[in-house]
């Protein structure tokens, strides 16, 4: 992407965030990875008056194999994440989701944005006001919420306790002390207890795994008793799953994870074929998805901080908050949260 273009989204994104004049805020990159995003990042921070800083830390030692959340090069470096601890915001180029040393930054009170998808993604998905107040809409319907139910005309019927856990809701940008989110995105989740997730799920084809980054072609079921996974049936998806899973050698893997759904109507489910190396963040922001996740719960407080994460985007599901419907067939049914004409 041109440079231009690049720092003129960066200045979008960090207008939003509220970088202001005499603010510290650090780009962390790693390796030669996104460098051009580190320059627009430190070129329009600049234009803002903040205080930029760019730390790269040296690329990952080769042999680490699988891709496993949790792991980040900071683990090594205590003295990096006091510095990254004095931020006010810290721009994550390297995606440090679910480290304890994300954790410890927030915690001493700097906001931090995940940067990591393609450029052209990142445009096509700018974060706006308006997207963020229908996130903000979902995240009160969710926080107060006493159960949820998904159901579809493949034949899931689940049942999530809530109560237990935060609700979060993402939307692409951050301009609170603390908080973090990631760019782009736009959807709610919470999870069950943890033994509160129990029925069944059954995947069509077309729904997404992540990070396999691919469709569901034949559809895979999932048996689900007091919020562990006992069971899972299919084709050749649901054999890669098994086989994926058995890799972490972790019961904990079979946990259930956050669920929610997706309210961006800018993001198309057929994204992976234009973006097959990103994240997935289209595909978890696809409006009227719902997607549920297996694997850990630490994010939102929870015990579980298994390596062995799944998120799944569904589609055509239907989706019940107390009974109340919020996502029919895939579309969202609540007005206030419905995309803008
Ligand atoms: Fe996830």
């Amino acid at each position: 992407m041109d440079r231009n273009v690049l720092t003129e989204i960066c200045l979008h994104q960090l207008t939003l965030s509220g970088v202001h004049e005499g603010e510290k805020v650090i780009v962390l990159s790693q390796g030669s990875e996104r460098l051009d995003y580190a320059d627009a990042f430190l070129a329009a921070g600049q234009r803002l008056g903040a205080r930029m800083y760019h730390m790269r830390l040296p690329p990952p030692l080769p042999g680490n194999g699988a891709w496993a959340v949790g792991e980040s090069g900071l683990a090594a470096n205590p003295e990096a994440v006091e510095a990254l601890k004095q931020a006010d915001m810290v721009v994550d180029l390297i995606f440090l989701l679910f480290s304890p040393e994300q954790m410890a930054i927030q915690a001493a009170g700097a906001r931090v944005l995940t940067a990591v998808e393609p450029a052209p993604l990142l445009a096509r998905l700018l974060p706006t006001k308006e997207l963020r107040e229908r996130v903000e809409i979902g995240e009160a319907l969710l926080s107060k919420a006493k159960t949820m139910r998904i159901t579809s005309r493949h034949g899931t019927d689940v049942i999530y306790r809530l109560g237990v856990y935060p609700t979060v809701g993402e939307y692409g940008y951050t301009d609170q002390p603390g908080r973090w989110d990631h760019w782009p995105a736009a959807f709610v989740f919470t999870g069950g207890a943890d033994d509160g997730v129990d029925g069944k799920i059954v995947l069509a084809p077309g729904d997404v795994l992540l990070p396999f980054n691919t469709y569901v072609r034949e559809p895979v079921v999932y048996t689900i008793e007091k919020g562990f996974v006992q069971d899972i049936r299919g084709g050749l998806e649901a054999e890669l799953i098994k086989s994926y899973m058995g890799e972490f050698k972790d019961p904990r893997g079979m946990g259930m994870s956050h669920v929610g759904w997706g309210l961006d109507h800018r993001a198309q489910w057929h994204g992976l074929t234009q973006f097959p190396g990103g994240m997935g963040m289209e595909l978890r922001s696809f409006y009227g998805n719902v997607m549920f996740s297996t694997g850990p719960n630490n994010e939102l407080g929870g015990p579980n901080d298994t390596a062995c994460h799944l998120d799944i985007p569904m589609r055509g599901c239907s989706l019940f908050l107390d009974d109340e419907p919020i996502v029919v067939d895939g579309d969202i049914v609540v007005k206030e949260m419905q995309q803008s004409q």
